[in-house]
């Protein structure tokens, strides 16, 4: 983890976030639909680089103080090294010193290391949507985690 930066997706590093996504989903997003988070005042699209290399992702969308994780990704070979838990503990501590406190997110019902991150850095299930996901069909379970916001007022 040492090397490992966390940082706001430059738009020059968006292609290596495509190329993790693709690897990763079955319903990839677009290389174009990723660059447009960058320039958003309602989306965020963190990178987390190692030794330059982009090695993860998180995108997250954020509307009247209440965000929602979209996509959460680690390549492959940087998997079970923190890398997913930096980048959700980034992106929370920037909301926070923005005033916000709530966050949530779907994750497909079997998804054992998602549900198993999203655990770890204080997510709770909050209910389940009935065969909420394609390709295969699967419910989806709803997770919520609220903070204190960090403002200095
Ligand atoms: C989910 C994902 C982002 C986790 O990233 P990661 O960098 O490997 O996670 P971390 O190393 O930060 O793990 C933090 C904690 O999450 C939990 N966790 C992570 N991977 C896990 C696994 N395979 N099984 C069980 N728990 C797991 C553990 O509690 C872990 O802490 P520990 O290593 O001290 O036990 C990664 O597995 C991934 O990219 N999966 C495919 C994409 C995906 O399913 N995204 C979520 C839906 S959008």
């Amino acid at each position: 983890m040492n090397n490992v930066k966390i940082c706001p997706c430059p738009t020059e590093a968006v292609t290596y976030v495509a190329a993790i996504e693709k690897a990763t989903f079955s319903d990839p997003w677009s290389e174009d639909s990723l660059l447009g988070m960058t320039d958003s005042v309602f989306y965020h699209l963190l990178c987390a680089t190692e030794d330059g290399e982009v090695c993860g992702y998180l995108a997250a969308s954020s509307v009247a103080g209440e965000n929602e994780i979209l996509r959460i990704a680690v390549s492959d070979s940087h998997r079970r090294r923190g890398i997913g838990a930096s980048l959700l503990d980034s992106f929370i501590k920037e909301r926070a010193e923005e005033g916000d406190s709530e966050f949530f997110l779907e994750v497909r019902a079997s998804n054992a290391p998602a549900i198993g991150l999203y655990t770890s850095r204080g997510f709770e299930v909050c209910g389940k949507r009935a065969n909420y996901y394609r390709c295969p069909t699967e419910d989806a379970v709803l997770m919520r985690c609220s903070v204190s916001p960090m403002t200095d007022e």
